[in-house]
C-alpha cells in the first residue's frame, strides 16, 4: 500500500488526511475542485500531486486517476453540507448534496476499484457522518446522503472482496475543523459540545486521520465493510 487519494484534500479534513499520509510514506494525490489550493497542500507534503477535478463527474475522475497512474487507498472525502429544515429545502440543492456526498464516492470508487482489481486489490475509505446514523434536526438532505454512503460501503465490501478490495467508512462526530468550524466560533455551542462528549474533549481532524491510516493499513487486513465512529 504506497499510493494514497484522498477526494476534498484542499481544506479541513481531506488535508489533515493527505498530511498524515504523507507522513506515513504514501506517495498522496491531493483531489480537489479548486486547483490553487490543491496545488498548495500538495506543495508542502514530500511526495504530494494535485488533482484537480469535480467528483461528481465520471469523466474528470476518471482522467485525474489515469494521470495519477495506479492507486493503492481511495479515501472518498470530499462532501458539502446544506442546512436547513426539509419542509423548505429546495429539490436542486437536495440534489446537489446527494450527488456530492454520496454520488461521486459510487463515482471515485468505482474508478479506482477497476485500476485495483487490476493490481490485485486495494482499501478505499468513504467518510460519513455521525448524522448519518443518529438524526438530528436541520441536515435532513446531508443526513441521507451519509447514511447512503454507509449502505453503499457495505454492498462494496460484499461485491469487491473476491478482488481483495476491502471497502470500510468512517463516521465524524462534530469534528473542530473544515465545515464545522464556524459553527465552534460561538462558545456556547463550543461548551454545550465538548460537556456533552463523554471523553470531555471536541474532536480534531487528527482524531478522523488516525482512524483512516488504520482502515488503509495492513493492521485492518481482515476489516471490510465496518464503519468505525469517531465521536
Ligand atoms: P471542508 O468543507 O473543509 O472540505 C471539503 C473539501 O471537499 C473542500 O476542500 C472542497 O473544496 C472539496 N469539495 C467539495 N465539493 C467537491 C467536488 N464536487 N469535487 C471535488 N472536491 C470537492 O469539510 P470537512 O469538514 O473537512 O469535511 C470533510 C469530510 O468529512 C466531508 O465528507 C464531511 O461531510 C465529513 N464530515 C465532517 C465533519 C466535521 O465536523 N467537519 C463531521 C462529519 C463528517
Amino acid at each position: 500500500m504506497n499510493s494514497m487519494i484522498v477526494t476534498g484534500a484542499a481544506n479541513g479534513i481531506g488535508r489533515a488526511i493527505a498530511k498524515g499520509a504523507d507522513e506515513a510514506g504514501y506517495r498522496v494525490g491531493v483531489l480537489d475542485i479548486f486547483e490553487n489550493e490543491a496545488e498548495e497542500v500538495a506543495s508542502g507534503l514530500a511526495k504530494g500531486e494535485a488533482l484537480t477535478c469535480d467528483v461528481t463527474d465520471p469523466e474528470q475522475v476518471a482522467e485525474v486517476f489515469t494521470k495519477f497512474g495506479g492507486v493503492d487507498v481511495l479515501v472518498n472525502n470530499a462532501g458539502i453540507l446544506r442546512t436547513g429544515p426539509l419542509i423548505d429545502h429546495e429539490p436542486a440543492d437536495f440534489r446537489r448534496v446527494v450527488d456530492t456526498n454520496l454520488s461521486a464516492v459510487f463515482i471515485a470508487a468505482q474508478a479506482a476499484a477497476r485500476i485495483m482489481r487490476e493490481k490485485g486489490g486495494g482499501s478505499i475509505i468513504n467518510v460519513s457522518s455521525i448524522v448519518g446514523i443518529h438524526p438530528s434536526p436541520n441536515s435532513g438532505a446531508y443526513a441521507a446522503a451519509k447514511g447512503g454512503v454507509l449502505a453503499l460501503t457495505q454492498h462494496m465490501s460484499v461485491e469487491w472482496g473476491s478482488y481483495s478490495i476491502r471497502v470500510n467508512a468512517v463516521a465524524p462526530g462534530f469534528i473542530e475543523a473544515g465545515m464545522s468550524e464556524p459553527f465552534y466560533q460561538n462558545s456556547v455551542v463550543r461548551e454545550r459540545r465538548a460537556g456533552a462528549v463523554p471523553l470531555g474533549r471536541i474532536g480534531s481532524a487528527e482524531d478522523i486521520v488516525k482512524a483512516v491510516l488504520f482502515l488503509a493499513s495492513d493492521d485492518a487486513a481482515y476489516i471490510s465493510g465496518e464503519n468505525l465512529t469517531v465521536d
